[in-house]
């Protein structure tokens, strides 16, 4: 059995004890919802989804890491590589990819759960570089024997088949993703339990080659596969990553019966959920709410509450529809002041107006309890902010978000005009000093998205951080009436 870790098993260089932490700071509630939490016990910590509510990047690492204080467990349970979480500290910058933004604490045990899928070349990279910046992977870091593997040739047919698509690509970051779904989905995937079986590994990398090799080379035209090479790199791989590999669906389910604090971290954001998001402009996983209990074994009613993390404005990188796309002088104003470039490919990010459609309907479909907005000093010295309030198409006007792509595309948003603000809110740590337009901003898109705000980042900065609620700390959420 796999025993929690100690804080000798770490090391001290990166990792923060959470005491050293500053406390919360308070602020008045903005209170223009009424809150849909119902406080049980203020003191006792529950179980939080963390989750984008818009196309991804919304800051979902840098809130983590916040919440991460108060967590024995951090939890991945979807995506892959694909992600990119940044958090700043004043230790340095750390880029997640595939481990868990709760790894710079000592003493919180990090989880890559059975619905992520590994790249265990991406993700030695991850551990070597971090490794690099002080982080230590001991006991605190472990990964599911169930998770799926990704294989080079996921990224072969990735790459080949965006480039076969055209101007009808995905925009995919190339990491494989939808096609080791697609082998999992299909029943021929390899898990990171059967690196350990050596025998079983072989066998079903010359089994699965047969089919992919004869694909890459008559279908796509690229080379194809050795199975002793890619057998002899993955026990390699297999080797350094050994002790990390568990039954982690047991060890979290453990950790929630022992009434632990668990956070799970969501990759990508609810619009590119392969179910609910702009299909198929989406990734291949389940990043909505419910993926967190598919893709670690945690059943939902275990799971206390969601928290939903939206910038102020969006963004999208790839292709897909983004109705407030901007292409002007406006939207190239945010990408430079938001510094909006990927963390995992550095392709420059799409900027566009708040779309309240958008998160609305993450907010319906995550169930979300409460929200995190990120990004409000980006908008300082904006004269003027627009949001939109929904959707024109073929004369009619639409409040919800449609599942007809064609439409999507078409559609015209119908925009609220906000007075901006001129003073500098970066840093901000309290609700009280923000400027009078930036609260009348906030307090729209909270009662517009229709879920209470607890958290408002005012920079890339752990302290630069306005903690309305502790999400982490509201048990039993019940549904508004
Ligand atoms: P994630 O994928 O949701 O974790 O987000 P990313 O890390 O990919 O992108 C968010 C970027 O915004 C990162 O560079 C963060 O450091 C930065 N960031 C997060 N919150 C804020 C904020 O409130 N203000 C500013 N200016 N930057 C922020
Ligand atoms: P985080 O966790 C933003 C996008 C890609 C592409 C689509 C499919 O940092 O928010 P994939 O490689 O997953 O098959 O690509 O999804 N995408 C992201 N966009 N943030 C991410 O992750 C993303 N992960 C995937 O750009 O449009
Ligand atoms: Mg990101």
């Amino acid at each position: 059995m796999l025993t929690l870790p100690s804080a000798a098993s770490q090391g001290k260089e990166a990792v923060l004890d959470k005491h050293q932490m500053a406390p919360y700071h308070d602020a008045p509630a903005l209170a223009i919802c009424p809150p849909r939490a119902l406080f049980l016990k203020a003191s006792q910590m529950g179980n939080l989804v963390v989750i984008g509510a818009q196309w991804g990047d919304e800051g979902k690492g840098k809130i983590v890491d916040i919440l991460a204080r108060d967590a024995d467990a951090v939890v991945r349970y979807q995506g892959g590589s694909n992600a990119g979480h940044t958090v700043i500290n004043d230790r340095g910058t750390f880029i997640f990819h595939l481990v868990p933004s709760g790894i710079l604490y000592r003493g919180t045990l990090c989880v890559i759960g059975n619905g992520v899928v590994v790249d265990p070349a991406s993700l030695i990279e991850e551990m070597d570089h971090l490794q690099g910046q002080g982080v230590k992977f001991g006991k605190n870091f472990v990964i599911s024997q169930r998770a799926h593997v990704i294989l080079p040739y996921h990224k072969a047919i990735d790459k080949a088949a965006e480039q076969s698509k055209g101007s009808r690509r995905i925009g995919t970051t190339g990491r494989g993703i939808g096609p080791s779904y697609a082998d999992k989905i299909s029943r021929i995937g390899i898990r990171m339990g059967d690196l350990l079986n050596p025998t079983a590994f072989r066998r079903k990398l010359e089994e699965n080659l047969v089919e992919i090799n004869w694909f890459l080379e008559q279908l796509y035209k690229v080379e194809r596969f050795e199975v002793e090479k890619v057998y002899q790199q993955y026990m390699g791989y297999a080797d350094r990553l050994r002790s990390h590999i568990v039954d982690a669906t047991m060890l979290v389910n453990r950790m929630v019966d022992a009434k632990k604090t668990i956070l799970f971290e969501g990759a990508q954001g609810t619009h590119l959920d392969v179910d609910m998001g702009t299909y198929p402009y989406v990734t291949s996983s389940s990043s909505t709410a419910g993926g967190a209990s598919t893709g670690t074994g945690v059943g939902p009613t275990k799971i206390d509450a969601v928290l939903g993390v939206a910038k102020v404005y969006s963004t999208r990188v790839g292709s897909g529809p983004f109705p407030t796309e901007l292409t002007d002088e406006v939207g190239s104003g945010l990408q430079e002041r938001g510094k909006e470039f990927g963390a995992t490919t550095g392709r420059p990010r799409r900027c566009g107006w708040f779309d309240v459609v958008v998160v609305r309907y993450a907010t319906i479909v995550n169930g979300f309890a409460s929200l995190a907005m990120t990004k409000l000093d980006v908008l300082d010295g904006c004269k003027e902010l627009k949001v939109c309030t929904g959707y024109r198409h073929d004369g009619q006007l639409y409040r919800d978000m449609p599942a007809d792509l064609q439409m999507l595309t078409e559609c015209e948003p119908v925009y609220k005009r906000f007075k901006g603000w001129s003073s500098s809110t970066t840093g901000t740590t309290s609700y009280r000093a923000l400027p009078s337009e930036a609260k009348r901003y906030l307090q729209y898109l909270e009662e517009s998205a229709d879920c209470p705000i607890d958290i408002i980042s005012t920079g890339s900065k752990r302290d630069a951080t306005i903690v309305l609620r502790n999400p982490l700390k509201t048990r039993s959420r019940t549904r508004k009436g």
